[in-house]
């Protein structure tokens, strides 16, 4: 089972275009909320659309203690001071390990956070955390292959600012062939099982290989939006976020402020240390109008996999929504008593600057 996987920091900057829900729920404006924790970064911008609940959940504790770092910080901290803090771009270019330590003391942590990252910040002497994350270090470890074998074209590829020249040098100066040979020798199961998720990779079962269904999400990256723009883009040529175009949502001034108004104006913001089933159950008939459930299902089996929707059916309220992002792996699952709406969506989609999920929405239709 991949509990042995999900138990330690495997996210800190996260891997997901949180800015695609983001607008979503601006658009549906949903009052209870519930999301995956991850690593935070892909929940709290959620509270931009100004809910009056958020429920957080995770089953790995590390990911959890993280995402309440992220809420202290959003809501004790000015914006200034909250990218000093995590390390975006531009204030990732000067030591504030004293300005870090500071701002720690006035946060309103719980002893096992405050325990957790004391420790933690002194081994990294206070140091950002966006890239402490184990996923970030396999794409820091990756990113450094990518720019042995690219040489100058892992810096000129995030230097474009028009989405045409940006296509025009891919098709006619982007060395594809030793690209194809990064995304061959990296892009696969055994490499990921042996930097990151010892045995516990998903199970692939969408139709293309490994290799097409990376190569295909990079040729989108490269040709439906500004690589620039894409973190996850300079995450793999440089290993971390190199200017503020390529500063995540949470990084966003407007979100930021959105967000810290929602929760000045009273929203709730719950943060579990639950599985997915046993919230859906703990959680069945409070009406949750939209639920974020990231690429979780992709790990799933058996009747989890076949029956996790019906499981979260019952937490919804009518035309509660449900976001998945299948990684690799469309859940095998029965969706009765939900309609696909997926479509409504397709713009929000195309422009998710990771492009590695199949993603797909639903929402709940009366019986
Ligand atoms: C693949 S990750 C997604 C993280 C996300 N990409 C991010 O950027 O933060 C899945 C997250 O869900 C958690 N998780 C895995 N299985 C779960 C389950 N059955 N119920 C709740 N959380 C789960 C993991 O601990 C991890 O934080």
């Amino acid at each position: 089972m991949t509990q042995e996987y999900f138990s330690d920091l495997n996210y800190s900057l996260g891997n997901e275009d949180t800015d695609m829900e983001v607008a979503i729920v601006n658009k549906l404006k949903p009052k209870k909320v519930f999301t995956i924790a991850g690593c935070g970064s892909r929940a709290l911008p959620l509270l931009s659309c100004a809910p009056d609940e958020l429920t957080c959940i995770d089953v790995a504790k590390p990911q959890l203690l993280i995402t309440e770092l992220r809420l202290k910080t959003l809501e004790t901290l000015n914006y200034q001071d909250f990218m000093t803090f995590w390390g975006f771009s531009p204030y990732d270019k000067t030591d504030f390990s004293d300005r870090r330590k500071e701002m720690f003391q006035r946060l309103n942590l719980s002893s096992e956070a405050r325990e957790y990252f004391s420790e933690y910040f002194s081994r990294v002497n206070w140091g950002s955390l966006l890239y402490e994350g184990k996923w970030e270090k396999t794409f820091s470890i990756m990113s450094k292959v990518v720019r042995l074998i690219l040489g100058k074209h892992a810096r000129k590829a995030l230097e474009f600012d028009n989405l045409e020249n940006q296509i025009d040098y891919y098709n006619n100066e982007f060395p594809r062939g030793k690209w194809k040979l990064i995304l061959f020798a990296l892009g696969n199961k055994s490499v990921f099982n042996a930097l990151l998720y010892k045995g516990d990779f998903i199970k692939k079962n969408v139709p293309e290989s490994h290799f097409d269904y990376y190569r295909e999400a990079y040729d989108r990256l490269f040709t439906q939006g500004l690589v620039n723009e894409s973190f996850f883009m300079h995450l793999c040529f440089q290993g971390k976020i190199i200017n503020e175009h390529g500063n995540t949502v949470e990084a966003d001034q407007e979100t930021f402020h959105a967000c810290q108004a929602a929760l000045e104006g009273g929203c709730k913001v719950n943060i579990l240390n639950q599985d997915l089933s046993t919230a859906a159950k703990n959680l069945e008939g409070q009406n949750i109008d939209y639920a974020s459930l990231s690429d979780v299902p992709s790990y799933f089996s058996g009747d989890l996999e076949k029956n996790f929707m019906q499981e979260v059916r019952g937490m919804l309220s009518e035309g509660g929504v449900v976001v998945l992002r299948n990684y690799l792996r469309e859940p095998e699952v029965d969706t009765s008593g939900y309609e696909e709406i997926t479509l409504k969506f397709s713009e929000e989609i195309r422009s998710e600057k990771v492009q590695m999920y199949k993603v797909r929405i639903y929402q709940k239709v009366s019986d």
